[in-house]
């Protein structure tokens, strides 16, 4: 374990996109790993800040709002508080949880960008970037798809193939189209920053070098990059949704900075910073900040998945280098992925388990526990809920559960509920309490190594003993045969449960403050920003925490079996969305007599004009030219066709429909469409003149 002195600790956990809610493999890969750690360190007694929020910017949050018909600011201002409760429910222990579209996120990441661009470590590129002519955009990163130029997939996107991984740049992609319109781009002119890593890579190289403890999947990635030579990165954008490249800096620079934002990749990292000043501003401290980010005592650590680790282990390490001011990251222990029932978690699929759904069924403990069992901390791992039942019923329930439960139920039948003193402990009990002993500084070991699975196998292992040792003195015998030596066990197995309630607190948050109710154990250090930073802690647990004749509380029941099927029928949920299952045909209407139909008129009109109706998200107005006149028809069809998809098209028209107001505009009859089962609209397109009659 590295021991270098440090003073306090700085703990970011990858910011998540709002543009979805979080699931089981956001919380695997960073934050119940950070979680974990940071209660643990907390209960250590260490000066500990603990940083998240919301990523809200990049080309991502706007694909997503346009696939939806809404403003990217609607969406997340629909997720970020989605996200900041689901994570608050799960007992998320941040210090903040900001969000990147705040005034002082802004404030921040453009001072830190004009800092960079005025002592010269950007360069000014003027280069060639396809366009997309339809939609009025460049297509930066995930706007443009096209065929992967190393392993021919065909969907790869502008930033990234998904298939084989590779980083790609837009150009690079063969048959490129624009993934708001499919039309092919073109090229034009425009000019960006870019981060020269190239030149900072001997310096990045140097420090990785001084990183021998860190993980090795981490270390092989980076390595990887720095073997292929890293490229200079353009950090802003044309796009209408980010941090605006600071107009002074673009003046000096003689480019026209309208349009233009800051990379997602740039300005999300630098969140934490902004984060961490809101924290120490609503602390009545601003200036606070500083102390974590740029004085030499801070750990500063990075939770993230492993496909965040070339950005915080490269990119933003040499940023932070670049400015000079503060301090690099100490570690970045990223965690690989979490399949779901054997396959891989896909949003898109169905194939997750979301948190805000896990919490309406099950209590959050549960979940971080058997989370904390399987993280995928060297390798891929798998969640499946049969091993989450088995956790939870043969671990939390017949090992801790069990242990307290009838540590609780002698303590009030056969010790009056209070602590029994110990008197002349025989070897059995001397010996346990021994081991209890070590058991503080072995779990922690391993949180400080981030091995939070072994961390939390070993707090299992303390009920384990405390079960073996109950087992084995047999209190059901001796309080017949020996009382005191009875009396002896259930103030040893007291005892222990004091310390599993602190020890198992970063793992079994909720559970350990009902198992110290129970107890009456008061004066713990809390492993929350919210509770008291003082009282006993960590390493106290090591020692008997109560008091002979202290009294008890009531025993509660600590963990619910789950039983068989109300795990079918997760499973069952799960491949129910999964399989998105055919939506069924509308059943057949009414039958009409054939006057009944003759009394609609149906004609050919051909489609003049079509356009958006201003501050409508779904009307399209349209002027229609039946023969005999032209009418203006409103069609509620915005959101799922464009304008052009109609205009100069032939199409059927009930011309006798009673005409009708919508936004101001009287809509004079109606366009049939066809819908399929999905919800997909096309107009039914007729041959014959305008004026024609359709029956
Ligand atoms: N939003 C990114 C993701 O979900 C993570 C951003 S981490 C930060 O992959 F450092 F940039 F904030
Ligand atoms: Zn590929």
């Amino acid at each position: 374990m590295p021991d270098r002195s440090f003073e306090r600790i700085l703990v970011t956990a990858a910011l998540p996109y709002a543009n979805g809610p979080i699931h089981i493999g956001h919380l695997a890969g960073a934050y119940l790993p950070a979680d974990l750690y940071c209660r643990y360190q907390r209960l250590k007694g260490r000066d500990l800040v603990f940083i998240c929020g919301s990523d809200e910017y990049g080309v991502a949050i706007m694909v997503r709002a346009r696939a939806e018909g809404i403003t990217p600011q609607e969406l997340v201002d629909r997720y970020h508080p989605m996200i900041e409760e689901a994570f608050a429910r799960f007992g998320m222990s941040f210090d903040h949880y900001g969000r990147t579209t705040s005034p002082v996120h802004t404030e921040t990441s453009q001072d830190f960008f004009r800092r960079l661009a005025q002592q010269g470590t950007f360069i000014l590129k003027t280069e060639q970037q396809l366009f997309d002519p339809e939609a009025g955009l460049f297509l930066a990163d995930r706007f443009v798809r096209g065929t992967c130029p190393v392993c021919g997939y065909e969907e790869a996107y502008g930033d990234q193939c998904e298939k084989c991984g590779t980083s790609l740049s837009p150009l690079e992609l063969r048959n490129p189209r624009s993934a708001l319109t499919d039309a092919t781009p073109e090229l034009r002119e425009t000019t960006h920053w870019y981060i020269p890593l190239g030149r900072l890579q001997p310096a990045l190289e140097r420090w990785i070098d001084t990183k021998k403890d860190w993980k090795p999947n981490v270390l092989g990635q980076v390595r990887s990059w720095l073997q292929d030579g890293l490229k200079d990165r353009a950090i802003t954008r044309d796009v209408p949704w980010g941090v605006p490249v600071p107009e002074d800096v673009a003046r000096q620079a003689g480019v026209d900075a309208a349009g233009k934002v800051i990379y997602v990749w740039f300005d999300a990292p630098i969140g934490y910073i902004s984060a961490t000043r809101e924290w120490a501003a609503r602390q009545g401290d601003p200036d606070r900040w500083r102390t974590y980010w740029q004085d030499a005592g801070t750990r500063l650590i990075h939770f993230i998945g492993k496909d965040n680790i070339v950005f915080h282990c490269l990119m933003f390490p040499a940023m932070l280098m670049e400015h000079g001011e503060y301090v690099l990251p100490d570690n970045v222990p990223a965690n690989e992925f979490l399949n779901l029932e054997g396959q891989k978690l896909s949003t898109s699929r169905g194939w997750a388990v979301w948190l805000h759904e896990y919490l309406e069924t099950f209590p959050p403990d549960l979940l971080r526990y058997s989370l904390a069992t399987t993280l995928p901390e060297t390798r891929d791992a798998d969640f499946s809920w049969s091993d989450f039942q088995t956790r939870v019923n043969s671990e939390l329930a017949d090992i801790l559960g069990n242990f307290v439960n009838r540590t609780m139920t002698f303590a009030h039948r056969f010790a009056g509920g209070k602590v029994p003193p110990l008197v002349e402990p025989g070897e059995v009990d001397r010996a346990v309490l021994a081991e209890l002993a070590a058991f503080p500084e072995r779990i922690g070991a391993a949180y400080e190594g981030f091995r939070m699975r072994e961390a939390v196998f070993e707090t299992m292992n303390l009920a384990r003993l405390g079960n073996k040792y109950f087992n084995d003195t047999e209190p059901w015998h001796t309080r017949k045969t020996d009382p005191q030596a009875c009396a002896n066990t259930i103030h040893v197995s007291l005892q222990l449960c004091a310390a599993l309630s602190v020890l198992m607190e970063p793992v079994l948050p909720f559970t350990a403050a009902k198992v110290r109710r129970m107890l009456h154990l008061e004066g713990i250090r809390a492993s929350t920003p919210e509770g008291p930073g003082t009282g006993r802690g960590w390493d106290d647990a090591g020692h008997p925490l109560l008091e002979a004749g202290h009294p008890l509380g009531k025993p509660e029941i600590l963990f619910k079996k789950i039983a068989d099927d109300v795990i079918e029928a997760q499973v069952r949920k799960l491949e129910a969305a999964a399989a998105a299952p055919e939506p069924a045909y509308e059943p057949v209407k009414e039958t009409v007599t054939y006057d009944d139909f003759a009394r609609l008129d149906l004609r050919v009109g051909e489609v003049k004009r079509a356009e958006p109706v201003p501050k409508s998200k779904k009307l399209l107005r349209l002027e229609v030219d039946l023969g005999f006149e032209t009418r203006q028809i409103l069609a509620g069809v915005a959101e799922q066709m464009a304008p052009e998809a109609l205009l100069g098209r032939r199409v059927v028209v009930v011309a006798n429909l009673a005409p009708r107001k919508m936004m101001g505009l009287e809509s004079r009859g109606m366009l049939l469409m066809a819908e399929d089962r999905d919800g997909t609209l096309t107009p039914l397109i007729a041959a014959g003149e305008p004026g024609a009659v359709v029956r």
